[in-house]
């Protein structure tokens, strides 16, 4: 069974779609960390961010493999080095590439089709690359809810931010995901929307894993 959980940044998707396939013995698939990951070897490359074709091909002949929770780029484990902050800023260049993004949605489909049970977060996982998939999440939240959440995130990491600067961060990010021309950000029509305000982990979790069991065969063991 496939459970595909997508939406904006901020709502809580990593924490929630974790949980929940621990809850449910499922493997996790991380598909944001996977453009990170080829931005990152992009950066270290030296690559021009302005010849797509590049990138691509760069990130066609990565060896990108997705361990448990961890992420591993040409055999090194980069799990944190693709959430700095310089990484993030050009992640981008990959997520906005169709090239990449072709690529990339195939490696997750590979990756799926040698597991039985997974459930996978990002922003197109429930449209593009996994439209039959049992059951599909849209999780979301209000601007200042996940602003406030990626405030305090990042303070916690040490970053020197403000709450105005992370909220105008996210609406360009917002405008980004939603605008792209290939698998932009938006709801499966079949879709369940789960708007996670004023809800603990705990709760979201507990609706989520109760949906995935009213969910269409086979049934979650
Ligand atoms: O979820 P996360 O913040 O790690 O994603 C990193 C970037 O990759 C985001 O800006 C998002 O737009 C992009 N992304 C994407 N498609 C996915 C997952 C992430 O375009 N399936």
């Amino acid at each position: 069974m496939i459970i595909t959980m997508d939406g904006p940044a901020g709502a809580g998707k990593s924490t929630v779609a974790r949980a929940l396939a621990r809850r449910l013995g499922f493997r996790f698939l991380d598909t944001g960390a996977m453009y990170r990951a080829v931005a990152l070897a992009g950066k270290r490359a030296g690559l021009d961010w302005d010849a797509p074709d590049d990138l691509a091909r760069l990130a066609r002949s990565l060896d990108l493999q997705v361990a448990g929770d961890r992420i591993l780029l040409n055999g090194e484990d980069v799990t944190e080095a693709v959430r700095a902050s310089d990484v993030t800023a050009v992640t981008r260049y990959a997520a906005d590439n169709p090239q990449v993004r072709e690529h990339l949605v195939k490696l997750q489909r590979r990756l799926a089709a040698a597991e039985q049970n997974v459930v996978t977060e990002g922003r197109d996982q429930g449209t593009v690359a996994f439209p039959n998939a049992e059951c599909k999440i849209f999780l979301t939240a209000s601007p200042e809810e996940r602003a406030r959440r990626r405030l305090r995130d990042l303070q916690a990491q040490g970053e020197p931010v403000t709450f105005e600067q992370v909220l105008a961060a996210q609406q360009q990010r917002d405008q980004q995901d939603a605008s792209r021309t290939v698998g932009p950000l938006r709801a499966a029509e079949d879709a369940v929307t789960l708007c996670t305000d004023g809800l603990s982990l705990e709760q979201v979790v507990d609706r989520l894993e109760k949906i995935a069991k009213s969910s269409s065969m086979p049934p979650v063991p």
